[in-house]
């Protein structure tokens, strides 16, 4: 079987992508490419025509196409379609089915080193309210945490958030203040946005004087891969949980959507790390 994958965006020169599926390919012992296919707004039907006569069996989509490449699709998944966004399209049999592996790919990244981490006890607090916050409170809610609160700079985007809710975690919305006064209520806090993100590396989106010792602080940014917060976590006795293994499960779980196969890519965290040091 040789695979044909790729990925839509613009700009993605820098993607870990291509490196990331390439491994991939060969630890499934199968052949195949992952293209990138940058373009602006004016090219994106033009680039979707090309895959679509191309055969492509899947591909990843990012900004700024995460919203419009629904309109190129004939099925999507029910998450996909509840978080208005798609970042994985499966060629399923000559018809193109739209997936968000954002959040899934999430939890999956944080169940790699903290197995017993999320359950009916746990209580999360999320910092941030964009798009990457939104698949990832979906999924943290579907593992079924006791509360899965949210900080927002803008508190009507955090409670734009609440509809996405299923089962019986609750959640209530607060300013990153009232998040610094009750930060010991915590098991898990995972920063969303992109505050710490190089090269503003001195930005910490909230301050952890408050923390409980052995809580754990996630930040899903990785450039730096320790960022000021997790820095901050560390010296305050809280475990910490990098940003970059992320994009690994996130695009396991694509991987798995186009070919069926899982992988076991726990070794790979340690490597990409050290690439994106090198880098
Ligand atoms: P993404 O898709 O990467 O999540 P986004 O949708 O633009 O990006 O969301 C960015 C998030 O980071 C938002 O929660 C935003 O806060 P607002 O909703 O108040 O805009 C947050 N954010 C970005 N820069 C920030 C800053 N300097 N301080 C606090 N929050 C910030």
């Amino acid at each position: 079987m040789t695979l044909k994958l790729g990925l839509i965006g613009h700009p993605i020169g820098h993607s870990l992508s291509p490196w990331i599926h390439a491994k991939f390919i060969d630890l499934a012992g199968l052949t195949g490419e992952y293209k990138l296919y940058e373009g602006d707004h004016t090219k994106l039907p033009e680039v979707i025509q090309n895959l679509k006569q191309s055969g492509v069996d899947g591909f990843n989509i990012t900004v700024p196409y995460k919203q419009v490449i629904v309109d190129y699709l004939d099925n999507l998944d029910r998450d996909a379609e509840i978080l208005g966004a798609v970042n994985t399209v499966v060629n399923e049999n000559g018809k193109w089915k739209g997936y968000s592996t954002d959040g899934e790919g999430y939890v999956r990244s944080l169940m790699d080193p903290y197995p017993d981490l999320l359950n009916n006890g746990t209580s999360v607090l999320l910092l941030g309210a964009g798009g990457a916050a939104r698949g990832i409170y979906r999924a943290i809610v579907q593992k079924g945490v006791k509360n899965i609160d949210i900080a927002n700079r803008s508190l009507d985007k955090a409670e734009a958030l609440l509809p996405l809710r299923t089962g019986s975690a609750k959640s209530k919305v607060m300013s990153f203040q009232e998040a610094e006064q009750y930060l010991h209520e915590y098991d898990l806090i995972i920063q969303t946005t992109s505050v710490g993100m190089k090269p503003n590396v001195e930005d910490q989106i909230i301050q952890l004087d408050n923390i409980r010792q052995n809580a754990v602080v996630s930040d899903i940014v990785y450039q730096p891969i320790t960022t000021k917060l997790l820095q901050n976590a560390k010296e305050h006795g809280a475990l910490i949980h990098h940003g970059h293994a992320m994009l690994l499960y996130q695009a396991q779980l694509a991987f798995e959507k186009w070919t069926g196969k899982h992988l076991d890519i726990a070794h790979m965290v340690d490597e990409l790390e050290e690439k994106l040091r090198g880098e």
